[in-house]
């Protein structure tokens, strides 16, 4: 056989021979056996890219917060549980995912724009470590419903420092004009008013400045800004136990070059020690850094449609799917499973789905026949965790790979399922 050939930025994928492999896993062998589209993710990958940011904080005192929302199927949260991490959630969905995958409720971190109060409630009786409050108004609500319960809630504010991510502005979360966190100026005011109130206990101060970000600048940015509200913060007699910098770090889609986890990191911790708060307890929320290239979907070839202007190559994974393409214009690799020696040609990759939007990568050239495999690359992250049910298609299943076994972590949606909660109006 071959040496195995790796693919850039994939550890866990290799071609051996003509076949692609996920660790030690055939990929066609679990197409055949759980169909496609077909959702199928490495252990080892997520591990090891969790084992970056470890290795990137040795010697300090720091929780990691797998941001869920970028993959939140059980299996995937059971993962990182076992890891020894702590989750960062949006919803009381997320909530109750990690607390039935039995991950520990006193490391999880509730952040979002608009928590509701039965949110708020849930949160609260369950004991979580921290909610990342993100308006003053908030913060009154979650006084209010702690003091029902009597119990304080612990808050971060999440502050929106105003730096640029440089990344695509529908994930571009830390500037001004965005949604996001409490503005500069208002900061130490809100902590002001946080420590007055009867049911909230002022824990830290957090930000998260935008996603899929390759470059280190903004990160500096980033802290010099809230060390600056720390220090503001803790001069009005405010005392902040830990400061969390979010997530965002970026993942090599398509030759991008992020900094890898630990390169990040140690320039942070540079410039956190340069200014005395290198042994700070720190927070992170890393969410596609650790899932992204983790995963693969697989699709099968329904029909090559030549046209004259564009071929087409129409296969069975959809915007529903991988709505990344569609939203953003993002670009996924899609390599084939089974190599072909013939010339490739150039395709336009859609889904099934009826709408123009509904590609999956443009002019891409494959060598490829009605029939046969592809591989979506980079699909561990915002893939499973937005796909939806649009054209009545039902969920695809996802198979965790660790070594030579394999786990079936989610079963294939039926069409039985989707139409359960609705019903027929009766005369
Ligand atoms: N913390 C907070 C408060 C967040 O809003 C997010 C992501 C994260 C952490 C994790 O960020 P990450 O490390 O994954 O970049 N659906 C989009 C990405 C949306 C990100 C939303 N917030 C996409 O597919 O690119």
């Amino acid at each position: 056989m071959n040496s195995p050939h790796n693919l850039p930025g994939q550890p866990q994928l290799a071609y051996r021979g003509n076949e692609l492999f996920c660790e030690d896993i055939r990929l066609s062998d679990l197409a055949k056996e759980h169909g496609t589209p077909l959702f199928v993710y490495s252990k080892g990958a997520m591990l090891s890219a969790l084992a970056a940011y470890q290795r990137g904080f040795a010697g300090r005192t720091v929780q990691i917060c797998y941001a869920m929302k970028a993959n939140s199927s059980l299996g995937v949260i059971q993962v990182f549980a076992e890891a020894g991490c702590g989750f960062d959630v949006v919803s009381a969905g997320e909530l109750q995912r990690v607390l039935a995958a039995s991950g520990p409720a006193e490391k999880i971190i509730f952040s979002g724009v608009g928590k509701t109060r039965s949110e708020m409630r849930a949160a609260l009786q369950a004991g979580i470590g921290c909610f990342n409050v993100e308006s003053e108004a908030e913060l009154e609500v979650l006084s209010d419903v702690a003091l029902s319960m009597n119990v304080k809630a612990p808050v971060s504010i999440r502050v929106n420092p105003n730096v640029d991510p440089k990344t695509h502005p529908y994930i571009s979360t830390g500037l001004k004009g965005s949604k996001f966190g409490v503005a500069h100026e208002r900061v130490v005011q809100t902590y002001q008013r946080a420590a007055a109130l009867p049911g909230i206990q002022v824990k830290g101060i957090d930000c998260h400045i935008g996603s899929q970000i390759t470059e280190v600048a903004p990160y500096l940015d980033a802290v010099d800004r809230m060390l600056d509200l720390v220090e503001a913060i803790e001069a009005a007699g405010i005392p902040i136990h830990h400061i969390d910098f979010g997530g965002g770090l970026g993942i090599n889609y398509n030759g991008d070059t992020p900094p890898s986890a630990d390169d990040l990191w140690d320039k942070m911790l540079a410039k956190l020690d340069g200014r005395g708060f290198g042994q700070r307890h720190l927070m992170i929320e890393p969410g596609r850094s650790l899932v992204g290239n983790a995963g693969v979907c697989l699709s099968e070839v329904l029909y090559l449609k030549p046209g004259e202007q564009k071929n087409f190559c129409i296969i069975d994974a959809a915007m529903n799917d991988l709505p990344r393409p569609a939203m953003y214009q993002a670009y996924h690799q899609i390599v084939p499973v089974c190599t072909r020696t013939a010339a490739p040609a150039t395709y336009d990759v859609v889904g099934p789905v009826c709408e123009s939007g509904d590609w999956i990568g443009h002019d891409r050239a494959l060598a490829v026949q009605q029939g046969d495999l592809l591989a979506v690359l980079s699909a561990g992250a915002y893939c499973m965790s937005m796909a939806s049910n649009y054209n009545s298609r039902g969920r695809a299943p996802e198979i965790l790979v660790d070594g030579a076994q394999t786990h079936v972590i989610r079963q294939r949606e039926t069409v039985a399922e989707q139409m359960r909660y609705e019903s027929l109006v009766t005369r």
